[in-house]
């Protein structure tokens, strides 16, 4: 470990605290009632195989802090799998089993956070279920050697005090908190602490993870865990973390509520210039956070019904703006973006600010063109366009297009061209283009005056 010897950092092991409270009555009052009965169901499962279960991390630290968790990673000491497979029988939900890992995933069908409208797949309600583990780096920022441990050493492996709690639940102890490292007095001193020096040495991503917990709890990164972070940004630590996973953490950050203040702590840290050396926070872009947030609002109050959005993705779609096309696009090579975000993203730099500009022509746009200007697009690029854009006449002619035109649909199908006795072939999508565009300009009024257009374009009148 040549570059932790360069660093000056020591590992530093914190003299362990004993044990604690019993917090199921707070478990109970930021609980769902069947997001409850799922954990005493997972305690009851525990019980019947002579197993110990814990709900750890994230899960402990937002019952404390009484935020409603929507997460739950669950640990037991052996036997993960078996628990996973039960538990995921007694539920309905499906099995996902990372076998490197020696990890499950139990996903269901339902979102906890989605009271009405769609689900997105991303927020499907997930218990993520470990058994207790130690992990060994075989150098800074690999991937970690999994050898299973006890509960205690699971969660001295973990990033930050607020999140190595664990509370238990199995019936007899049902919400008893576990605490060896101080987290719930740094729960109540509004700090984020590593467990020890190595930290951000071993996993790099925790710099990002930092911030995120600070800015969304407005807590503060203790002056050491503050000094253990300019280290690492000074060793370049993030230039040997799998790309991936700073992007996946990128990803967690622009889901914030309010990723601005989270960017601008990284700003502070000098963490942007790894996302890409010409990133510069401007006013500008703050600004235009600012109008995405406002965007983001209208659209989920006004349109949740109609699909659902990645609002990160249009926070990052201005993240870049200041950045051309080859630069976007090494970015989105480098990151590994899905091919589906990838697309967003492209598509999102070279349309973006020619639609802008047809937007907001003064002249009259018939509601066809506005259609064809936006219809092409994903919804983020059309929100983004919206905050852009900043335009009373591009809101108006953007919200004409998400509240009526996107819904027509010609009346007429394939099967009534058929019955003309058009041959089938690409013909009949530009057909029903051209019928849709008609209808949307208010000049075809029912079924047989599409009819009649179809005939007329089909040389058949
Ligand atoms: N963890 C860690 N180091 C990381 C990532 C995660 O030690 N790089 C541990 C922490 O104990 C964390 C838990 O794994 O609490 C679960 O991780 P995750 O689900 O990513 O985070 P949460 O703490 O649940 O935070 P969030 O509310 O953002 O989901």
């Amino acid at each position: 470990m040549e570059l932790i010897k360069k660093s000056g950092i020591t590992r530093n092991r914190r003299k362990p605290h004993g044990p604690a409270k019993n917090i199921s009555s707070a478990i109970k009052k930021n609980l769902s009632p069947r997001m409850l009965k799922i954990l005493r169901l997972c305690g009851a499962l525990a019980d019947q195989k002579g197993l110990k279960a814990y709900a750890v991390g994230g899960f402990a630290r937002d019952i404390l802090l009484n935020v409603s968790s929507f997460d739950v990673d669950i640990v037991l000491e052996r036997e993960c799998l078996v628990f996973a497979k039960a538990l995921a029988d007694k539920l309905g939900g499906s099995l996902v089993v990372y076998k490197r890992f020696g990890t499950a995933t139990v996903v269901m069908d339902w979102c906890p956070k989605a009271k009405r409208g769609p689900v997105n797949r991303k927020e499907r309600f997930k218990i993520d279920i470990a058994t207790a583990r130690v992990e060994s780096y075989e150098h800074p920022a690999a991937l970690p050697k999994v050898v299973f441990s006890s509960i205690k050493q699971d969660l001295h492996r973990r990033d930050f005090t607020i999140n190595a709690m664990a509370v238990s639940l199995n019936k007899g102890s049902f919400g008893r908190l576990i605490d060896f490292f101080n987290g719930q007095r740094d729960l109540r001193q509004k700090k984020v602490r590593v467990l020890h020096d190595l930290s951000f040495i071993e996993d790099p991503t925790r710099i990002f993870r930092a911030v995120r917990f600070e800015q969304r709890y407005n807590f503060k990164i203790e002056p050491h865990t503050e000094e253990l972070i300019k280290t690492a940004v000074r060793l370049d630590m993030f230039g040997r973390t799998q790309k991936q996973r700073l992007r996946n953490e990128l990803i967690l950050i622009l889901s914030e509520p309010e990723p601005v203040k989270a960017l601008t702590r990284m700003h502070e840290l000098h963490e942007l210039r790894f996302i890409h050396p010409r990133l510069r926070l401007t006013k500008g872009m703050l600004r235009l956070f600012g109008d995405i947030g406002e965007c983001c609002r209208w659209y989920e109050s006004s349109f949740l019904k109609k699909r659902p959005i990645d609002r990160w993705l249009i926070f990052f779609f201005a993240m870049v703006d200041g950045l051309d096309l080859a630069q976007v696009k090494a970015l989105c090579e480098k990151f590994v973006f899905t091919k589906g975000d990838e697309k967003r993203i492209i598509s999102c730099k070279g349309k973006a600010d020619k639609v802008i500009r047809a937007l907001k022509a003064k002249r009259e746009l018939a509601p066809s063109r506005i259609y064809r200007h936006l219809e092409p697009l994903a919804y983020e690029v059309i929100l983004f366009i919206l905050a852009k854009a900043k335009s009373e006449r591009v809101r108006m002619r953007v919200s004409l297009f998400l509240a009526k035109y996107n819904g027509v649909k010609p009346s007429i199908s394939g099967k009534d061209l058929k019955g003309l006795g058009i041959a089938p072939g690409p013909r009949y999508g530009k057909i029903l283009d051209r019928v849709l565009y008609e209808k949307l300009d208010g000049r075809l009024l029912n079924k047989q005056d599409e009819m009649r257009l179809a005939r007329q374009l089909s040389g058949k009148a």
